[in-house]
């Protein structure tokens, strides 16, 4: 009974992770090597340096390697992205996805917390942090950056089951106010244990 219960749990879970557990073990210090071909857009700890890229450093490895295997996949698309990830193969993947988790996220709110957007805290956070292994902080993201998103998973230019959804019933303002709340929250990004 007790095993049979374990079993399915086991199945659950491994199914939530399918596209990362198919993936090698990752190295982050070999990531940390690769990762100089991203610098110019995600700095060297993923602290991004255009507004149109969005910070990588500590976000859940598993999602890292989702959206890097999504757009070698050409599930996700973006000019910069596509080329990048198409000279990736699953260890780099996943070695650049271990350097990056490998960070400490620290966030100060500048707004009052009341202000934070309701329908998106319990996965994504008050402060931008996300709650769950398979989706991505929002802290400190730039208002274009996750206006872009929103409005992607809304034309269906980016899909996903839950966030299509969201996306589906917000409006224009919706979308600016949410992405304002997490744009406002100030991120520092530091290497763990370094
Ligand atoms: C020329 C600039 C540029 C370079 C170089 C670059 N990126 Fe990106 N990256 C972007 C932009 C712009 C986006 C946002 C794409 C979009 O709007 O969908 C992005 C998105 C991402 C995402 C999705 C993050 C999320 O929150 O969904 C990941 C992961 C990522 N990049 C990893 C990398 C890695 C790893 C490298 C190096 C191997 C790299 N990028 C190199 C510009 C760049
Ligand atoms: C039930 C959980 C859940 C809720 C609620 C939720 N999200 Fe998400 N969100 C996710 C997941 C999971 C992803 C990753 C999607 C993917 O893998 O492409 C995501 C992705 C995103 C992205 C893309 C970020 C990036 O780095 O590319 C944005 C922007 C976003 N959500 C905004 C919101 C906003 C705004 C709300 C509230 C209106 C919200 N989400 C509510 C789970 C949720």
């Amino acid at each position: 009974m007790m095993r049979a219960a374990l079993l399915s749990l086991g199945v659950v879970l491994h199914a939530g992770a399918l596209p990362a557990a198919e993936l090698p073990e990752g190295d982050p210090q070999a990531g940390r090597k690769q990762a100089g071909s991203c610098r110019t857009c995600h700095g060297i700890d993923g602290f991004a340096t255009i507004p149109i890229a969005p910070h990588i450093g500590g976000e859940p490895a598993s999602y890292i390697e989702h959206q890097l295997t999504a757009f070698r996949e050409g599930t996700r698309e973006h000019e910069m992205m596509s080329v990048v990830a198409k000279s990736l193969d699953d260890q780099k993947i996943a070695n650049l996805a271990a350097w990056f988790a490998n960070h400490d996220v620290t966030t100060t709110l500048t707004r009052d917390e009341a202000q934070a957007p309701e329908a998106c805290v319990a996965c994504h956070g008050v402060d931008g942090i996300s709650q769950l292994e398979d989706a991505p902080n929002l802290a400190g993201e730039t208002t274009i950056y996750i206006d872009t998103q929103l409005k992607a998973f809304r034309n269906g230019k980016r899909t996903h089951e839950i966030m299509s959804e969201i996306a589906a019933d917000m409006s224009d303002d919706e979308i600016r106010a949410a992405a304002e709340w997490y744009a406002s929250v100030k991120i520092a990004i530091s290497a763990k244990g370094g």
